[in-house]
């Protein structure tokens, strides 16, 4: 599909997933949570990154009902926090998140992060939620090689996102490859680096010759990898912004400048050691 904020990516069980989503971390629960999300969604975006740890889950729903949209028009990922590993609990968590959400299924229920030896009860308890239809699909977030590779030996379905902080600065090449390997779609967070390398001169370079912003060049980048993106802004004039990638292309050159900026830079966490 040609690259456009309505394009989707096909994940592995089928499920069409929008490429653009908004991120919605400390996005402050309440107001700004919930006019961030409509005007994302008057903005065309029809993917929202939340998670029971951002306490805005409600603010979330709210916002999608109150646009008006079908809600089978919007794809809404939430996540299994820390605190609710384990197969019981993880089942309730998950409802419970649907019940804040006001919402029957999410599309995408997600593992925040490989919890140590509760992580396999956990994902048994995903599949199960996947096969009682209340989430469209299951995956992971902060997932090594090693937590990937350890899941692959237990599970029965493979996980259909693999959500990590991926940008220029953080380019994981291994580790995509082997999610393509796998079928596992890889979901970049952070990619605008929180800001923090706005001012690199390389990609400065590329926007000025383009007539864009940093921000613009990053959501760019990630999309042109094929991964899915989801910038996060409360600011309606970013959000707008963060969306406008549409209408121009990195070339070769431009790709190769960004893709050499590799320094390991982790602005949110690090799971390579989480045992
Ligand atoms: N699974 C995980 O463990 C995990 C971890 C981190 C993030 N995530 C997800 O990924 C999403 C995005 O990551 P992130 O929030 O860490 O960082 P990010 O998207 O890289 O950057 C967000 C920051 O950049 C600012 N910003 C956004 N657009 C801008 C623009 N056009 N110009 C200037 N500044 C701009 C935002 O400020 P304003 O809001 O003030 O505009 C905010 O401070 C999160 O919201 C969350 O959904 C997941």
């Amino acid at each position: 599909m040609e690259l456009s904020i309505e394009a989707t990516v096909r994940l592995n069980n089928g499920l069409a997933m929008p490429r653009l989503g908004l991120g919605v971390y400390r996005a402050a629960p309440g107001d700004e949570t919930r006019r961030a999300v409509l005007a994302a969604l008057e903005a065309g975006y029809r993917h929202v990154d939340t998670a029971k740890y951002y306490r805005n889950e409600a603010d979330v729903g709210r916002a999608i009902r109150e646009s008006g949209l079908p809600r089978e028009s919007v794809f809404v990922t939430t996540k299994l926090a820390n605190m609710d590993h384990g197969y019981d609990r993880a089942r309730r968590a998950c409802h419970e998140s649907l019940d804040r959400l006001k919402m029957d299924y999410v599309d995408l229920y997600l593992v925040h992060w490989p919890v140590e030896t509760l992580r396999g009860e956990s994902w048994a308890a995903l599949e199960s939620l996947a096969e009682d239809g209340v989430c469209r699909a299951i995956g992971v977030s902060n997932y090594t090689l090693r937590h990937l590779a350890e899941l692959a030996d237990h599970a029965n379905v493979v996980p259909a996102v693999d959500q990590v902080e991926f940008s220029p600065f953080l380019h994981q090449r291994e580790l995509l490859a082997r999610c393509r390997a796998m079928g596992v779609q890889l979901e970049a967070y952070s990619p605008l680096t929180k800001g923090r390398r706005f001012d690199h001169p390389a990609v400065r370079a590329v926007a000025d010759r383009h007539g864009r912003t940093p921000a613009q060049v990053l959501v760019r980048w990630a999309l042109q990898h094929d991964l899915v993106v989801i910038p996060k802004s409360s600011r309606v004039e970013r959000i707008r912004e963060n969306a406008r990638v549409f209408d121009f292309s990195l070339d070769a050159g431009d790709m190769a400048a960004l893709d050499g900026l590799d320094e390991g830079l982790r602005t949110s966490w690090d799971p390579t050691d989480a045992p």
